[in-house]
């Protein structure tokens, strides 16, 4: 039988709501998990720069991808209203955005914001202003700005151009071959996509892999790329035609991390996770998870669309601690807060390493993650590139704040479900962004 054990509040300021926690029991059944917020993003941009119809199933239905879809329809492509169905979209043809007449509000999307200023630097005569939440004015944006100014592009911001509000002159820009000094999929896509315009060869090497669902889609729309996977450089070559697809997006890895964690931990449990992106540059959480002893088989493996797909069983196992560091950082980054609660439960001393990244993600994950988890009684030590993690944590529910972001929160509550008595998470509502049934989903999976 289903409980509440997680009841909504919502808050005296109507856009803060509060999650209030109280377990007993264990999660079980089968679930499907929203699309892949990444290839959602990468849909709707693509689909916007094709010339004819672009068709995106399973489209992430969050916050993100709607700063996406908001953005590029100011810019004058013609997209449906977003639904997980199908949303149509009516390309506007590379190099033929529209300058818009107000600012485009990335909202708390930082994909949204860099890979568009790709789009936008290369867009030659027209004038754009970027901007986003308090959160993404605060992220550093002389990742993407610095080589895109080495191609030529204009760009003015505050702090010498390093923060949004941003302001571009669109220009021809030149080709380059940029090393990237980290592994950033944000900053190799927001590259490759002003290479799209720009007449010649850019290429963008990285230290280490990051996500590849940009070469993929790239690919598949029908762009001049190559990828050189001894060296992790991909070469884009422009001016690219692009042609309208039908995409399939599959269930996001990130979100179904939750899932993976919570069986894993909550004694008892036992779960199936459908239909979820198993692309390798996105397993890593799978591999640490393996490593720890967690029971977690792989059935069905497909390819949806050209990216690997495969529906995941998971019980309850005792898990052993781990070291999470190297060249698996950029292919599991975004779970490294669920995984931090995973090591809670493990036996033995987890050590995060090489993912200083953290400090600069929608919060500083890592000072919120150590914070709230010492809240509820975990001993976990902050270090500057990571975090050291007390395992066989007895947890005690208390009051603890998602500091305005989506994984923190969710991660948060997935620790609550093994904390004794009531936990309530402020700010819960930023779970919207990348999952907005995250609630639903945890009500019907959890069995008293
Ligand atoms: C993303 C890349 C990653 C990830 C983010 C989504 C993408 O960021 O953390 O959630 O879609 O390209 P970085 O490229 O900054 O590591």
């Amino acid at each position: 039988m289903s409980t509440d054990v997680l009841t909504v509040h919502a808050a005296t300021n109507p856009a803060h709501t509060t999650w209030v926690i109280q377990p007993q029991g264990s999660l079980q059944g089968r679930t499907t998990i929203p699309g892949d917020k990444s290839i959602s993003h990468r849909a709707l941009m693509l689909g916007a720069l094709a010339s004819g119809k672009t068709t995106i199933q399973g489209l992430l239905l969050g916050e993100d991808p709607r700063s996406t879809a908001n953005c590029f329809r100011a810019l004058g492509a013609q997209i449906s209203e977003l639904n997980s169905e199908q949303v149509q979209i009516q390309g506007i043809g590379l190099g033929q955005l529209q300058e818009p007449t107000g600012v485009l509000d990335a909202g708390n999307s930082g994909t949204t914001l860099r890979l568009m200023l790709g789009i936008l630097a290369s867009h030659p005569d027209r004038v754009f202003t970027v901007t986003g939440d308090t959160s993404l004015c605060s992220r550093p944006m002389a990742r993407v700005v610095t080589p895109l100014q080495q191609m030529g592009a204009q760009i003015w911001g505050r702090q010498s151009d390093t923060l949004a509000p941003l302001a571009i002159r669109g220009q021809h820009l030149q080709p380059i071959h940029y090393h990237s000094p980290i592994a950033s999929a944000q900053v190799k896509s927001c590259l490759m996509f002003a290479g799209l315009m720009t007449v010649g060869q850019t290429t963008i090497t990285e230290p280490a892999l990051s996500r590849d669902h940009s070469e993929r889609m790239f690919a598949a729309f029908g762009a001049d790329i190559a990828v050189d996977p001894d060296t992790y450089s991909v070469t884009v070559t422009g001016p690219a035609q692009l042609q309208g697809q039908a995409i399939v997006v599959p269930g996001d890895i990130s979100s179904a991390a939750f899932w993976l964690v919570a069986a894993a931990i909550v004694p008892g449990s036992d779960v199936w996770i459908k239909n979820v992106g198993v692309n390798p540059t996105r397993t890593g959480v799978l591999d640490i998870l393996e490593q720890m002893g967690a029971e977690m088989t792989l059935a069905n493996p497909r390819t949806v669309a050209g990216e690997p797909v495969a529906d995941i069983h998971i019980r309850h196992s005792q898990l052993q601690s781990t070291v999470i560091s190297g060249a698996v950082i950029p292919r599991l980054i975004d779970e490294i807060p669920i995984l931090a609660v995973a090591a809670l439960f493990a036996k033995g001393v987890t050590v995060i390493r090489d993912a200083a990244e953290l400090r600069v993600k929608e919060s500083d994950r890592l000072t919120a993650m150590a914070t709230q988890l010492q809240k509820m009684g975990a001993q976990i030590t902050e270090q500057p590139d990571g975090l050291e993690i007390q395992g066989n944590a007895s947890l005690k529910g208390a009051a603890v704040d998602s500091f305005g972001d989506h994984r923190v929160g969710m991660s948060l509550a997935i620790a609550a479900l093994k904390a004794t008595g009531i936990t309530t998470i402020h700010r819960a509502q930023a779970a919207a962004i990348s999952y907005p049934n995250f609630v639903s989903t945890l009500q019907q999976l959890w069995q008293s």
